[in-house]
């Protein structure tokens, strides 16, 4: 089989390598699934260059998540030809893996399998920023930086059917247009200018729950815009700048400063919790209400080319692998 590897942490682009790698055969309780698209998300990167939150067992097979088709089973409930997103870290920049069949998640017919790559990670996390700490009443506000990023456009789907409104700050005005026809209440370019915009648009109703990826000066202003006792919760970190909290916000408006990391709440939710979850999302990725643009697909062997576009700024979407 061949895989994408690394043998030492590192840039991506130098440290990745496309190895043939000898298939075993499988366990009692496995499943052999052929690869059919895997996203290049920014924690792979993350992963490869040793930045991330779990530390890579050298050599290792990066890619955090995909979907992909039976081929051989040894796990009671799973026969080739179904098909199903693994929830776990299995490697699927490859062209196949084998993971035990309860860490995956069997997908419903006629799912688009280049959507259903990006089940795992960006919809759930959406989901958790609105479930998992304290839900607004419908009509409420809620704000978020890097909108039109995978997890930004899973949050405006997600929080439209909960009958919320998202107020969106992006880096380039040309999203402006495109996130509103996807069901953006307001969208506001994330400058020095955003928060008194923001201010005059909302009003009393200031909103009790931000979400940031971005981290800096743009994780401030949500900070500025929420209501006091309001809950900020820092799931990314794209500029790379750490958070800066003025402690004016913490005495006085008694900001709520968290954070939340998918992967704890996917290895330590209860099966049933992941399985109702799951399921809600895959079947709005059906229905077409949840959908993640793509900018790109390549095969294995461009996976240089994958990169540099994964890294590149103003990418409308994902770079998917199909193997
Ligand atoms: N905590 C968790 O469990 C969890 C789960 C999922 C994702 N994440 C994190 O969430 C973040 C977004 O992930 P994603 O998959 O949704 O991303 P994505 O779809 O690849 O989009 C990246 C976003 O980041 C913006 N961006 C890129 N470079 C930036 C910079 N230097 N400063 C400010 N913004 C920048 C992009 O804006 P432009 O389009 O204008 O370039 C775009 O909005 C990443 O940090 C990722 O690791 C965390």
């Amino acid at each position: 089989m061949n895989a994408l590897r690394f043998h030492q942490c590192g840039r991506p682009g130098d440290v990745l390598r496309l190895e043939r790698i000898e298939a075993r055969s499988l366990a009692e309780g496995e499943v052999r699934l052929r690869i059919l698209a895997a996203p290049v998300n920014p924690a792979d990167l993350n992963f490869i260059e040793g930045n991330y939150g779990v530390q890579a067992e050298l050599p290792a097979r990066p890619g955090g998540e995909g979907c992909g088709e039976v081929v051989e089973s040894r796990a009671p409930g799973f026969v080739p030809g179904e098909r199903a997103v693994l929830l776990c870290r299995a490697g699927t920049w490859a062209d196949e893996v084998i993971v035990p069949g309860g860490d995956l998640f069997k997908l419903p017919t006629g799912i688009d399998p280049l959507q259903a790559a990006m089940l795992k990670v960006n919809p759930a996390t959406a989901w958790r920023l609105l479930h998992g700490f304290a839900t607004p009443p419908p009509g409420s506000w809620i704000v978020q930086n890097s909108a039109n990023s995978g997890v930004g456009r899973c949050v405006i789907a997600l929080a439209r059917r909960m009958g919320l409104r998202t107020l969106n700050l992006v880096r380039r005005p040309e999203l402006r247009d495109e996130l509103l026809a996807r069901g953006a209440d307001a969208v506001l370019v994330d400058d020095a200018s955003a928060v008194e915009q923001a201010v005059d648009l909302l009003g009393e109703n200031r909103p009790s729950l931000a979400f940031n990826g971005v981290g800096g000066e743009s994780a401030l202003r949500l900070m500025n815009l929420l209501a006091p006792g309001g809950v900020h919760i820092t799931y990314g970190a794209m500029s790379r700048r750490p958070l800066t909290v003025p402690n004016g916000l913490l005495i006085f408006k008694d900001l709520r400063i968290q954070g939340l990391w998918i992967t704890r709440w996917i290895e330590s939710a209860p099966r049933a919790e992941l399985d109702a979850v799951y399921g809600r999302l895959a079947a709005m990725m059906l229905s077409g209400e949840l959908l993640l643009p793509i900018a790109a697909t390549h095969a294995l062997g461009e996976f240089q080319v994958a990169l540099e576009g994964a890294a590149a700024s103003g990418r409308d979407g994902k770079i998917l692998l199909v193997p």
